[in-house]
């Protein structure tokens, strides 16, 4: 008998073709985002759910999910949505999508850079008013070349963009939980604590996982050993920023510039930011391109189907 999936959002075509191959699953033609009531609702009897960043599943929907439920294949390497202690307690794994969609979202990391130091949101501005003039000193923006990169979390995102920050010439500084092996490290330089790494870093790209370490790891406090003039992107999770000690920083020029593809609370955005000239922010583009969102889509489809022929799965993160 097939097994029944409930696929929370909306996936590319031929993935869902895969999916319904696979099982009866239970598509969601329209691309609701689901409330929480009606998630624990259409997953009765489902043997799994392909669940997506969208979607809260915290400890009270685990509690209220069919007991049929064996697996939550989530459709994004992050999995901060999902409370994967509260699920391993109720024995649902959970798995994510890693590897799959570095690239992409080390080329959105690589687009923050680049628009916040290049003042981009301002040239956009200006160009679609047509109220420009060319002058020697007009919008005059942070070179790369020369400049040092900051990363914080030295994952396979973080390696990534590291190699296309090299080829703009900046000089790599990383922190992570734990130190590379030198074929890993390529030349960056490691920092023991985040003071060391903020102090050097002119630009810094938040590239961690969202725990509670690294809740709110941008703060008042934090943001004071930046050089004066420094620019901070977020390829990550929103959770990382205290996005009202962000703003006051930006506004006293404290910080040049931000780069943003992801928010606490998305899709709202911290209205501080909305206004501000110095902020370049995409719609959590990291991982959007079609080759990533089909490789993605077809992870969390094996990561069930591993799941349902064995018993286990290599992607299991709790
Ligand atoms: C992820 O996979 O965590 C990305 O943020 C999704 O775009």
């Amino acid at each position: 008998m097939k097994k029944k999936v409930l696929v929370t959002r909306k996936l590319l075509r031929s993935n869902e073709e895969r999916a319904t191959k696979f099982w009866e699953a239970k598509l969601n033609l329209n691309d609701e985002v689901y409330s929480q009531k009606k998630l624990i609702e259409l997953s009765q009897g489902c043997d799994g759910i392909l669940s997506s960043l969208t979607e809260k599943i915290d400890e009270k929907v685990i509690s209220s999910l069919s007991p049929t439920i064996k697996i939550i294949s989530n459709f994004a390497v992050g999995f901060g949505n999902i409370d994967i202690e509260a699920a391993k307690k109720k024995n649902i794994v959970v798995t994510n999508t890693p590897d799959v969609l570095t690239d992409a979202t080390a080329e959105i990391a690589m687009l923050l850079i680049l628009g916040a130091c290049r003042r981009a949101n301002e040239g956009i501005s200006y160009a679609k008013k047509e109220n420009w003039k060319w002058s020697a000193d007009f919008l005059i923006g942070k070179q790369l070349t020369g400049s040092r990169l900051g990363i914080l979390g030295m994952g396979r995102i973080g390696r990534a963009l590291a190699k296309l920050a090299k080829a703009f010439g900046m000089e790599i500084h990383y922190r992570n939980r734990s130190r590379l092996s030198p074929e890993k490290e390529m030349g960056a330089k490691y920092h023991e604590d985040l003071k060391s790494l903020f102090s050097v870093s002119d630009v810094l790209s938040i590239c961690c996982p969202a725990t509670k370490e690294t809740k709110d790891i941008i703060n008042k406090e934090t943001l004071e050993y930046f050089p004066t003039g420094a620019i901070i992107t977020n390829v990550a999770r929103g959770d990382m920023i205290d996005d009202e000690a962000m703003v006051k920083a930006l506004t006293n020029r404290k910080i040049y510039a931000i780069g943003l593809d992801v928010y606490k609370g998305e899709p709202k955005i911290y209205p501080g930011y909305l206004n501000q000239p110095s902020a370049f922010i995409l719609p959590h583009l990291g991982s959007a391109t079609k080759k990533t969102r089909t490789a993605m889509a077809d992870l969390a489809i094996d990561n069930l189907e591993e799941f349902f022929n064995t018993g286990n799965c290599k992607n299991k993160v709790n």
